[in-house]
């Protein structure tokens, strides 16, 4: 096996653009996999990225290549749609923006009466005003006692006509009545929690108003030229970006921090950012990016299933692509556990939740995060590339589940000779979500040749 120490990177700064913190995200070593990739394609290649995340190297190539995108996560559909295919003509800018800030209004209005209470309270704890602001222990019990969907202790000191927004009873019509308004989900299961009772609000009324925009306003407005669902993947990525940038949490949604003495200014400067402006902020970004990064070998394909079936479904493209490239989750958590608030947002399906998280019971296991299925499911993306006679190209780290270079080469020559595969081993830091201190490491890339 031929093999290589990658020390230092002469690739061109490839673009970026970046719409959440992601576990794993190729971006701090985005030059490293676009060097590989551009080396063994030529332009208007295909190439397979079987479990895009948040479509870094989607977006890095989409210039060169036409990319054919998975990822099992419903967001990173959003994500890749918006980065691969979204084209900013026009822009969200005059009637449009108009029309959406007023339907947020029209939802807020109604959660703001709901929740009036609340909010009220929410806003003294959060004041600038010394005079107003409580000690920060009484703030962390407004949080502890604060009612949501699956709690099951009593919400104490709540009204029992508040706790009534938060009973099963209400919650199974949101269920069944597709789109009930108005709109409540993170009202009810994230506030106090995630995100701040009026962040919660404003995400609520931020989601009704791009689902009116998306299948009604602009629907009915065809001469103004918006593709209705890319318009929509555009706001929910600026959305997701929100969210992302309010967390007061290290990058995923495993846990959220409880209100304590050492971490009450950080939650509460957090509790303060105001969504709908970091909103409209961040749309205008994410156009702008676009703009100065367009494809000529869109449409590219954006799906959200797992790879087998994927792969299943895309065998011609396969057989076509010059690269399968996989970038497989490498430790035990899973992604539907890290990231089920982005998951829910985009599904916004009022889900049924368990443990302290608040997570989705319905949340994909990925056999890349279980030691015992890891195998099996790298020799299956194995024999369809190689069997489709297209080259595969593999990111892994070090100290993985799969722990070093050799346990992962020997898993690949179960499929490929010797001196098919090549590996490139690239020293790196990872930054540890959550948290302080950086750990050395080595990434590594195989490219099996069938
Ligand atoms: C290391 S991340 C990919 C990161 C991506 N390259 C980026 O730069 O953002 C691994 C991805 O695999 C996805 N995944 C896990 N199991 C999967 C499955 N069975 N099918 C499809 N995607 C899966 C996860 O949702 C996650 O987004």
């Amino acid at each position: 096996m031929a093999e290589r120490n990658v020390k230092h990177l002469d690739t061109p700064k490839a673009p970026t653009l970046v719409i959440t913190k992601y576990m794993g995200s190729k971006k701090a070593i985005l030059p490293f996999v676009v060097e590989e990739l551009t080396r063994l394609t030529e332009p208007g290649d295909i190439i397979v990225d079987l479990m895009a995340g948040t479509h870094t190297i989607g977006y890095a190539m989409k210039n060169r290549c036409r990319m054919v995108a998975n990822d099992i996560q419903r967001y990173s559909m959003v994500i890749g749609q918006t980065l691969l295919n979204y084209e900013p003509k026009p822009r969200f800018e005059g009637d449009v923006k108009s029309a959406l800030r007023r339907l947020y209004l029209s939802n807020a209005r109604h959660l703001e009466g709901s929740f009036e209470n609340a909010l009220k309270l929410e806003r003294a704890m959060l004041s600038n005003e010394s005079s107003r602001k409580p000690n920060w222990s009484t703030y962390s019990e407004f949080c502890e006692s604060y009612p949501f969907i699956s709690r099951e202790t009593n919400a104490t000191g709540w009204p029992e006509e508040f706790q009534i927004l938060f009973s099963q009873h209400r919650l199974e019509a949101y269920r069944t009545l597709n789109k009930l308004e108005p709109y409540n989900l993170f009202s009810l299961y994230f506030a106090n929690a995630y995100v701040g009772v009026r962040q919660a609000l404003e995400i609520d009324s931020l989601r009704y108003a791009i689902d009116k925009i998306c299948d009604e306003w602009v629907v009915e407005r065809p001469e103004l030229g918006y593709d209705s669902f890319l318009l929509r993947c555009l706001l929910m990525c600026a959305l997701i970006s929100c969210v992302n940038k309010v967390n007061p949490g290290p990058g995923h949604w495993a846990a959220f921090p409880r209100v304590s003495q050492r971490n009450k200014d950080w939650i509460i400067s957090q509790r303060r950012l105001e969504i709908y402006d970091i909103f409209i902020q961040k749309v205008g970004e994410i156009e702008l990016a676009l703009a100065k990064n367009p494809s000529p070998h869109g449409p590219h394909i954006v799906s959200s299933e797992d790879f087998v079936a994927f792969m299943r479904e895309v065998h011609e493209y396969i057989r076509q692509a010059k690269v399968v490239y996989l970038d497989p989750p490498y430790s035990q958590g899973h992604y539907s556990r890290f990231y089920h608030v982005l998951e829910t947002l985009t599904k916004y399906d009022y889900p049924e939740v368990s443990f302290a998280g608040r997570y989705r019971k319905d949340r994909h296991q990925s056999p890349f995060a279980q030691k015992e299925n890891v195998p099996k499911a790298i020799g299956h993306i194995c024999e369809v590339a190689r069997d489709a006679k297209t080259l595969l190209v593999i990111s892994y780290s070090q100290g993985g589940i799969i722990p070093t270079a050799d346990a992962f080469r020997a898993i690949l020559e179960g499929f490929y000779p010797a001196e098919k595969i090549e590996l490139k081993r690239l020293a790196s830091v990872h930054s540890k979500l959550g948290q302080t201190e950086r750990m050395k490491t080595e990434e590594y890339l195989f490219t099996c040749r069938p």
